[in-house]
């Protein structure tokens, strides 16, 4: 039996169920199959989504819009300073207001309650396409595109490398949630939220999965099946980030880490990358490397979450 998930936001992978997830990624297969056989799918004919963007994108803006489109709706963006709410407008009235137009937001924003609260104050889906805290969108097509690649998600190994930020997050969220053993290799002091490590301790009980936090990135490595890493500096951290390239020496995915995972392993990064920072580009460019089909996923994957909200 489905869950209708008509109606809801998508803020944080914490809100959903292992069953939501998976209905998720199927809706994504059906959504790709037919993107790829050039049928027809506009299951939100007519339908309109806003996309506020505090941050800039690549990605997650076109990703959106092009899905929207695709889906029969259309997509609005709204730029750093095109909304009141730049000018003091509050997010409760901006939420009021957007609700009385829109079918759905998209928001990517620093604060994460500031999403948290649209979601509240507003009546229509929202959902998050980044904020400071969590990239909840992008773990979603990160785990359809392990799922495709391995056929299987429970039972693998995702080790993370680097900063305990937003992505790190929301894998901890993900990975537990559907029963991966999660491994984080951070620097000491850029570790994760110890509030979102409990949260994923809890879905890994309940798996009998593993989520180890530590920093030393062999450990994490070992016998891999995923390793996965970010940039050290995310947007907003501009200014300390000659000090995290110092702080992050020993943390780069280059071929000497990865010969401690398994030989087939898959290496991942939601992008974009700073190419020989935190990854190198023999590592980046390898065969192993499943960066570009990740990133074509967030397409389809966010398809199937627009769908199953604001039909
Ligand atoms: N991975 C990701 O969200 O990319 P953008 O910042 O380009 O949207
Ligand atoms: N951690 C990065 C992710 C970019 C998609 C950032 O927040 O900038």
């Amino acid at each position: 039996m489905s869950i209708n998930m008509k109606g809801k936001s998508f803020v944080s992978i914490a809100d959903i169920c292992e069953e939501e997830a998976w209905q998720i990624f199927d809706l994504s297969k059906w959504l790709k199959i037919k993107h790829f056989t050039n049928e027809e799918h506009k299951l939100l004919n007519g339908k309109t989504l806003g996309m506020i963007f505090s941050k800039p994108s690549t990605r997650t803006r076109i990703s959106f819009e092009a899905g929207i489109y695709h889906l029969g709706g259309i997509g609005m963006y709204f730029g750093p300073n095109d909304l009141q709410l730049n000018r003091g407008e509050t997010i409760e009235d901006t939420a009021k207001v957007l609700s009385r137009y829109l079918d759905g937001i998209m928001i990517r924003t620093f604060s994460h309650q500031d999403v948290v609260d649209l979601a509240t104050y507003g009546s229509i889906p929202v959902i998050n396409g980044l904020t400071d805290l969590l990239h909840p969108c992008q773990v979603m097509a990160d785990l359809f595109t392990i799922w495709e690649k391995r056929r299987v998600l429970k039972g693998l190994k995702l080790a993370y490398i680097g900063d305990g930020n937003n992505m790190a997050h929301s894998l901890l969220h993900g990975c537990s949630l559907v029963g991966m053993d999660v491994f984080i290799a951070s620097p000491r002091g850029y570790e994760p939220q110890e509030e979102i490590v409990n949260n994923a301790l809890r879905h890994a009980n309940a798996h009998g999965s593993k989520v180890v936090i530590t920093n030393d990135p062999v450990e994490a490595v070992k016998d891999a099946d995923i390793i996965y890493t970010d940039v050290w500096a995310s947007m907003g951290q501009e200014k300390e980030a000659a000090e995290r390239n110092a702080r992050f020496q020993g943390f780069q995915v280059n071929d000497e880490l990865v010969s401690h995972a398994k030989r087939d392993y898959l290496f991942m990064h939601c992008l974009p990358a700073h190419r020989e920072e935190e990854v190198t580009n023999s590592v980046i460019n390898s065969a192993n490397s499943i960066v570009f089909d990740e990133a074509e996923n967030r397409m389809h994957v966010q398809k199937a979450i627009m769908a199953l909200l604001m039909q």
